[in-house]
C-alpha cells in the first residue's frame, strides 16, 4: 500500500502536501513526490527514499513552490524497484497521477499504448494508468476517468490532475482506500484521515467506483454513468496516532486484520486459468520438474513458513525438501549442487543471515528464488529469481501478515511442483487452488470472535512457561505460535512435537501449566487427544485450537478454540490466526510494547 494526498485551496500547498505525506509514511516509504500546478503546467518533484532523505532535499533545490493545488505520494513499491523514475506522481505533462494499489492487466494495456505511440519511462504498473488517462482524454476529465477505469483491472486509489483543469483534482478508487477532506475554503484527498486531521475532521469516504471532482470550493461526486451522487459527511473521532493504525490499538492487530487482503493480493496474481502460474519470475515448469532438492531457508517466522512448506511439498510433490535456519545453513556446508533450488524467504529482504545464505547458494551455482515482501530489497536483487509477497508494509516488529503470505507462497509452490511432476492432475490442482482462494474469508471469520482469544490470554498472562504442541502441519505451525507469544509477551514457551513429549519434555508439566495444542489434522486427532490427556493428567491447563465441528471428549480440554474448517492441508493458514491473537492479547494484558518488543528490530541486518 502507499500514501496518497491532495490539496486544493488558497494556501501554498507544498508544505501541506509534504506534512500530510509524512503522516502516511507508515504506509510505505520507498519514495515520495508531489505534483503541483505551477503557472499553466504541472511541476513534479519526486525522489527515492524517505521524505526527509529524498523529496525534502529535492524541494530545497527547486526553491519555494507557490502552487495552491497539487497531489502527493509516498510509495510502497509493487512494480518496479524504489527509484526516482518509479516514484509517483507519474504523468506526461497533460496528466499526472498518484496511485495506491496493483493494476493486474497493466502489461496488456501497456502493449496497446505502445502500439499507439506511447513511450514508457518507468517500470511501474501505475504509468500505464497515467498514459491511458491521457489516451482517453478528449477534453472532459470525467469521461476520461470513466473510460480508463472501465479498462483497468485490479486495485486502485487514484489522485489525478489534468493540466487543462488547473486547481482541480480528480479522484477515483476501487479496493484501495481514499477519502475527500472538507476544509474551510480548501479541500483534500488522502489515503486515510491521518494525513489531514490537523486541517479538518470532516471528510467523505469515497466508495467503490465513485469519482470525485474537487475544487477549493467543494466536491462533486459521480458514479460511472456520470450521475451526480450525494454522500454523507463523516466526522473523524480518532486522534492522529490512532488514525495511523486505522483505529486499531497496535499495528500488529491492524496487520492481523489485513491478512485476508494480503492473501488475496499475493495469491491472485499467481493464478491463471485456475492453476498456479510462476511465469513472472522465470521459474519454468521444466526447472521445477528437475530440481533434485528444494531448500527453504529463512529466519524466525520466515523459517517457520518454510517448515510448513516442507510438509506440503514433500507430502504433495514427493520432492525432497530441506528446511534450514539461515544462520545454520551458511555454516553447515550444505550438500548443495547445481541441480538444487534454494528458496530464501524474507519479509524485509535485508536479513543478514538470509542474505548470506543466498550468496552461498548463488556461489554454489544452484538456482535461487527469493520470496520477499519489500520490492527492490537486497535479497530480491541478489537472487536469480524473485517473487514478491504483496502484503504491503508490515510495521509491527512481530510478523503476522508477512508469515501468512509467505506460507501462502509455500502452498502455491507445493501445488505447482506437484502438478508439473504429475503427482496431482489438473482437476486436483484446480480444486486445491479453488479451496486456497476460499481461505481469506475463513481467515476473516477468525477475527470476528475475539473474546475467545482474550479469554485464553487471561489464563496465560501469569504463566512462567508453556508448551505449544502439534503433529505434522500442526507441529510446524506451533513453532510460529510459540515465537509470537515469546517475542511480544516475554513468556517463555516452546513448540514440541506432541508425539515426542513422552521422551523427556513431559517432565516439565506442572499443575496449572498451560499447553496450547494445535489439533486440526483429522487423521492425527486421536493421537493428539491422547497426548493432551497425557499432559492433562499431569496438571496441565489445555487450550485446543481445532476446526468447528470437532468432537472433543468431556474434560480433556479447558479452553477450546474453534476455527472455520477447510481441507486439513490448508488448515495452517486459518489456525495461525488464533495463535497470533492469543499472543497479542496476552502481551496487551501484560502491558507489553506490542509493536516494539524489547531487544528486537523489524529487520535484523546484523549477524
Ligand atoms: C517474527 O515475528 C520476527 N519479527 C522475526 O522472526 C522475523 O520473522 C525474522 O527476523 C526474519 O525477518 P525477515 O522475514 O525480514 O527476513
Ligand atoms: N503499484 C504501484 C507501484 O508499484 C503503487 C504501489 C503502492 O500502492 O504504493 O508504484
Amino acid at each position: 500500500m502507499c500514501g496518497i494526498v491532495g490539496y486544493v485551496g488558497n494556501e501554498a500547498c507544498e508544505k501541506i502536501l509534504v506534512n500530510a505525506l509524512k503522516k502516511l509514511e507508515y504506509r510505505g516509504y520507498d519514495s515520495a513526490g508531489i505534483a503541483v500546478f505551477e503557472g499553466d503546467r504541472i511541476k513534479t518533484v519526486k525522489a527515492k527514499g524517505k521524505i526527509d532523505e529524498g523529496l525534502a532535499v529535492k524541494l530545497g533545490e527547486v526553491g519555494e513552490l507557490t502552487a495552491v493545488s497539487g497531489i502527493g505520494h509516498t510509495r510502497w513499491a509493487t512494480h518496479g524497484e524504489p527509484s526516482d523514475i518509479n516514484s509517483h506522481p507519474i504523468g506526461n505533462g497533460r496528466v499526472s497521477i498518484v496511485h495506491n494499489g496493483i493494476i493486474e492487466n497493466y502489461r496488456k494495456i501497456k502493449e496497446y499504448l505502445i502500439s499507439k505511440g506511447y513511450g514508457f519511462e518507468s517500470e511501474t504498473d501505475t504509468e500505464t494508468v497515467a498514459k491511458l488517462l491521457d489516451y482517453n482524454y478528449a477534453g472532459n476529465p470525467i469521461d476520461a476517468v470513466i473510460s480508463t477505469v472501465s479498462e483497468i483491472e485490479g486495485a486502485y486509489a487514484l489522485g489525478i490532475m489534468f493540466r487543462d483543469f488547473k486547481n482541480k483534482i480528480f479522484a477515483v478508487r476501487k479496493e484501495s482506500p481514499l477519502i475527500v477532506g472538507v476544509g474551510k475554503g480548501e479541500m483534500f484527498i488522502a489515503s486515510d484521515v491521518t494525513a489531514i486531521l490537523e486541517h479538518t475532521k470532516e471528510y467523505y469516504l469515497l466508495e467503490e467506483n465513485e469519482i470525485a471532482e474537487i475544487s477549493k470550493d467543494g466536491v462533486v461526486f459521480y458514479d460511472l454513468h456520470k450521475n451526480e451522487i450525494e454522500k454523507e459527511l463523516q466526522i473523524a473521532d480518532w486522534d492522529i496516532a490512532a488514525a495511523e493504525k486505522g483505529g486499531f490499538k497496535h499495528f500488529m492487530l491492524k496487520e492481523i486484520f489485513e491478512q485476508p487482503d494480503s492473501l488475496k493480493k499475493t495469491i491472485l496474481p499467481r493464478i491463471k486459468n485456475g492453476l498456479v502460474d510462476f511465469s513472472e519470475c522465470g521459474l519454468t515448469d521444466e526447472k521445477l520438474k528437475n530440481y533434485k532438492h528444494i531448500y527453504l531457508v529463512g529466519c524466525g517466522s520466515a523459517m517457520h513458513a518454510g517448515t510448513v512448506g516442507k510438509y506440503l511439498i514433500e507430502g504433495l510433490a514427493r520432492t525432497p525438501v530441506i528446511v534450514d535456519i539461515a544462520s545454520e545453513f551458511r555454516y553447515r556446508s550444505p550438500l548443495l549442487t547445481a541441480e538444487d533450488l534454494v528458496v530464501v524467504i524474507s519479509q524485509s529482504g535485508e536479513t543478514a543471515d538470509t542474505k548470506a545464505a543466498l550468496h552461498l547458494a548463488n556461489d554454489t551455482g544452484c538456482d535461487t528464488l527469493a520470496i520477499v515482501n519489500v520490492v527492490g530489497s537486497t535479497i530480491a536483487r541478489d537472487a536469480k529469481m524473485v517473487m514478491y509477497t504483496l502484503a504491503g508494509p508490515e510495521i509491527s516488529v512481530c510478523s503476522t501478515k508477512a508469515y501468512m503470505v509467505q506460507t501462502a507462497f509455500m502452498y502455491l509452490l507445493a501445488f505447482k511442483v506437484a502438478f508439473v511432476r504429475g503427482r496431482i492432475d489438473e482437476a486436483e490442482c484446480k480444486a486445491l487452488v479453488s479451496e486456497l482462494l476460499e481461505i481469506p474469508e475463513k481467515v476473516k471469520r477468525c477475527t470476528e470472535s475475539l473474546e475467545q482469544y482474550q479469554y485464553v490470554a487471561s489464563n496465560l498472562m501469569s504463566a512462567q512457561s508453556l508448551l505449544y504442541i502439534g503433529r505434522g502441519l500442526d507441529y510446524a505451525l506451533s513453532m510460529e505460535g510459540s515465537l509470537k507469544l515469546k517475542e511480544i509477551s516475554y513468556i517463555h514457551s516452546e513448540s514440541y512435537a506432541a508425539g515426542e513429549l513422552k521422551h523427556g519434555t513431559i517432565s516439565l508439566i506442572e499443575e496449572g501449566m498451560p499447553v496450547i495444542a494445535v489439533a486440526t489434522q483429522t487423521e492425527l486427532f486421536a493421537k493428539m487427544q491422547s497426548n493432551i490427556k497425557e499432559v492433562k493428567s499431569r496438571g496441565a491447563k489445555v487450550c485446543m485450537v481445532c476446526s468447528e465441528g470437532t468432537v472433543i471428549e468431556e474434560g480433556v480440554v479447558d479452553y477450546p478454540v474453534f476455527i472455520p474448517k477447510t481441507r486439513d492441508l490448508l488448515m495452517p493458514l486459518v489456525a495461525v490466526v488464533p495463535l497470533q491473537l492469543i499472543a497479542y492479547y496476552t502481551a496487551v494484558l501484560r502491558d507489553c510494547d506490542v509493536d516494539h518488543p524489547k531487544n528486537l528490530a523489524k529487520s535484523v541486518t546484523v549477524e
